[in-house]
C-alpha cells in the first residue's frame, strides 16, 4: 500500500486506477474516485480476514471484529470524536434519517419548529419534512442572500426564537458556499438549540474537528471522501445513549426474550444485522491516505484549481455562475442558453463528466430561479489540464452553437 508524503497532483493522479480510462472527471462532488490504497485494503479484508463480525470466538472472526471496530476508532481519530460516537449507516441520507426518526421522534412534538436552511441538500429536507408531517411540527428555510451566502441576519432571527433543532449543510454542493459552521453553531447553542451540520461536501476539503465545532450531531459519506459506499453518524455520547434505536435485528439487542428484547450499548444499538465491514475498512484507508497527502496541501492545491478553472469560465463570455467567488469543491453553473443537460452532453461528448440537473436542491434552484445548472466539482486529483480540455470543449461548443 503507497501513501503519498509529498503533493503533486500528477503524483496523486497516478494512485487513482480510474484514470486509467483517459476521461476527465469533473464531478468529484457527486462521488470521488478511489485510490489503489482504498481498494487493496477492501480486497485484502476479503481475501485475508473476511468472516462475520462480533459473533464468532475464532480466530479469523476476531481479526474481522478488530478490523471493524478498528475503523470505527480510525474514523473518530479523523474528527477528533471518541469511538463510541460513531455509528456506520450507509450514507450520509440515512445518518440523516436515523437522528430524524430516532432524536427526532422523542424530541420533536406539535407545534414545534425544525430550522434549515434553502441551500440544503434534499436529504437535508425530505427526512425533516417526513418527521414534521407525522409529529405536526413544521419546517423554517434560512434564506440565501443574493451573493450566494447564507443570510446570517436571518439566521439569527431565526434561532432567537428557538426553533427544536437546527439542521445545516457545512458547505452547498451547488454554490460551493462554506457556511461559518463554528459561528452557527455557536449561536444555536446560546438559545439551547441542538445542531446537526451535513458535512457531506466539506469532508473531502477541510479538516473537521468535532470537539473544536461543539456539532452534536455530523453526517457524511464515505464515497465522497474517496472511499467506499458507507456513511457516518456522529453524535454526542450522551444523545446516542438517550436514543432508540430505529432498526432492529442481530447485533444490536443485549438480549432477546420472546417478550421483549433489551438493546446493546451505543453506537452498536444502531447498527442491526451484518455492517458493512470492507466499507469501514476502505474508508478508515482513504482517511490514511487523506492525512498522508495533508489537509494544507489539499486545499492550497483545491484552490489553484478552482480558480483556474473560475478564470476559463469568465473567459468564455457567456457564463452565468451561481454562489460566492470564495467557494469549496464545485461550480455550478449555466452555459448561454443552452441546457445545463446539453451543456453536460456537449463536454461528455469530449470525455469530460460533469453533472447537470437540481443537484437533488430543488428548493434552492427555486430561490436561483433557474430549472438546472451544469456543475463541475474536483478533488485531489484534478489537474489544470483537466480544466483546461473542459474549457476546450466549451469554446467550441459557443462558435458551434453561436453563444
Ligand atoms: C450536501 C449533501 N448532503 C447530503 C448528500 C447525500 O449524500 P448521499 O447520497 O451519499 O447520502 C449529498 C450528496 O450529494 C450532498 O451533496
Amino acid at each position: 500500500m503507497r501513501l503519498v508524503s509529498r503533493f503533486n497532483p500528477l503524483d496523486v493522479r497516478k494512485d487513482f486506477p480510474f484514470f486509467e480510462k483517459g476521461l476527465v472527471y469533473l464531478d468529484t462532488a457527486a462521488t470521488a474516485q478511489k485510490p489503489k490504497a482504498v481498494l487493496e485494503s477492501m480486497t485484502e479484508c476479503y481475501v485475508e480476514h473476511n468472516a462475520n463480525v462480533h459473533r464468532g470466538v475464532y480466530a479469523l472472526a476476531q481479526e474481522a471484529t478488530d478490523l471493524y471496530e478498528g475503523a470505527r476508532k480510525r474514523v473518530a481519530k479523523f474528527i477528533n470524536a471518541s469511538s463510541g460516537e460513531i455509528v456506520f449507516v450507509r450514507n450520509a441520507t440515512e445518518a440523516i434519517n436515523l437522528v430524524a426518526q430516532s432524536w427526532g421522534r422523542a424530541n420533536i412534538s406539535k407545534g414545534d419548529v425544525i430550522l434549515v436552511t434553502v441551500m440544503e441538500h434534499h436529504s437535508n429536507i425530505v427526512p425533516w419534512q417526513m418527521l414534521a408531517k407525522s409529529a405536526g411540527a413544521s419546517l423554517e428555510f434560512v434564506p440565501v442572500s443574493k451573493d450566494g451566502l447564507l443570510d446570517m441576519d436571518a439566521a439569527r432571527l431565526s434561532l432567537r426564537k428557538k426553533p427544536k433543532l437546527f439542521a445545516f449543510t457545512h458547505v452547498s454542493n451547488v454554490l460551493g458556499a462554506v457556511n461559518p459552521a463554528k459561528e452557527l453553531i455557536a449561536l444555536a447553542h446560546r438559545e439551547g438549540v441542538p445542531v446537526l451540520l451535513d458535512a457531506s461536501q466539506s469532508v473531502p476539503h477541510v479538516r473537521l474537528d468535532v470537539g473544536e465545532l461543539g456539532v452534536d450531531f455530523l453526517v457524511f459519506s464515505g464515497h465522497k471522501l474517496y472511499g467506499p459506499h458507507i456513511g457516518v453518524l456522529y453524535a454526542k455520547r450522551s444523545l446516542l445513549e438517550a436514543m432508540e434505536p430505529v432498526l432492529g435485528g442481530g447485533d444490536m439487542i443485549k438480549e432477546v426474550a420472546l417478550s421483549h428484547s433489551t438493546w446493546n450499548d451505543a453506537p452498536w444499538k444502531f447498527e442491526a444485522g451484518t455492517p458493512n465491514v470492507s466499507g469501514a475498512v476502505g474508508l478508515a484507508a482513504a482517511m490514511d491516505y487523506l492525512d498522508a497527502l495533508g489537509f494544507d496541501a489539499i486545499a492550497s492545491h483545491e484552490k489553484d484549481i478552482m480558480d483556474y478553472a473560475l478564470e476559463g469560465l469568465d473567459s468564455l463570455g457567456c457564463v452565468a455562475i451561481y454562489g460566492p467567488r470564495d467557494r469549496v469543491g464545485v461550480i455550478s453553473f449555466n452555459f448561454g442558453d443552452m441546457h445545463a443537460h446539453d451543456v453536460s452532453s456537449v463536454l461528455d461528448e469530449s470525455g469530460v463528466c460533469v453533472r447537470s440537473g437540481h443537484h437533488c436542491a430543488q428548493p434552492l434552484m427555486g430561490e436561483l430561479k433557474i430549472p438546472a445548472c451544469a456543475r463541475m466539482s474536483f478533488g485531489v486529483y484534478t489537474t489544470r489540464s483537466d480544466i483546461d480540455r473542459a474549457m476546450e470543449a466549451l469554446r467550441k461548443a459557443k462558435v458551434v452553437f453561436g453563444l
